[in-house]
């Protein structure tokens, strides 16, 4: 069991993977943290489709331009907002995405979140939206590829320089003092 500093530290971006499939269980996992996360008003307006299909991964990840190897993940999960559901989709569909990556690590998954930009008129999001059959008024917001992963990266620690300059104490301006050592990589903990 993993605590939530740990997991939060020793998520990063991978994108490397075996050639080992996901169960549909841990899609079931994966999806459950998805739609846990809090939405504005409770609204929760994503919609997800589960992509296991290697020739729509890989039209999609050249659509993208994403790194080639991302098409190799065993599953790629495309996160869709209802746009008329909440005017804080973008920030909704975050938070489901962040639940996403931090529940993929904590089962030992690796995972990238591939982001779109905000117009659904790119090249990519057009060949995407074409290629997934998404109906108007649906924006595709983001893609998670989870996979079991062929690399390894160090967790995050707290960088005490950044910590002192983005962090203010009661008002803009006052420097809030670093945390002692013990705190920096409580996470990277094995
Ligand atoms: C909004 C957003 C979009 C991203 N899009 C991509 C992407 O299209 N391709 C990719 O390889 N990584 C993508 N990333 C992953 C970032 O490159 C990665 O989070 C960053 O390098 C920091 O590394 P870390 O996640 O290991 O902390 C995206 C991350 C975010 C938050």
């Amino acid at each position: 069991m993993y605590s939530a500093i740990e997991v939060i530290q020793q998520r990063r971006t991978l994108r490397r993977f075996t050639t080992a499939n996901i169960s549909d269980d841990d899609i079931q996992r994966l999806l459950t943290a998805a739609m846990a996360a809090p939405s504005l008003m409770g609204r929760k307006p994503w919609h997800f489709v589960v992509i296991r299909d290697a020739e729509v991964k890989k039209r999609i990840a050249e659509a993208f331009r994403v790194h080639p190897q991302l098409a190799e993940a065993p599953v790629w999960i495309a996160f869709l907002a209802d746009v008329s559901a909440s005017p804080a989709w973008r920030m909704d569909l975050s938070a489901a995405v962040m639940n996403t990556l931090l529940q993929a690590t904590a089962m030992g998954l690796g995972a990238t979140w591939i982001g779109t930009v905000d117009s659904k008129w790119t090249p990519g999001q057009v060949e995407a939206c074409r290629t997934l059959y998404i109906p108007e008024g649906w924006e595709l917001f983001a893609f998670v590829a989870v996979g079991k992963p062929a690399e390894q990266r160090p967790p995050h620690v707290l960088d005490p320089y950044v910590f002192s300059t983005r962090v203010h104490e009661g008002k803009w301006g006052n420097r809030r003092q670093v945390p002692s050592p013990q705190y920096h990589s409580e996470g990277g903990k094995q």
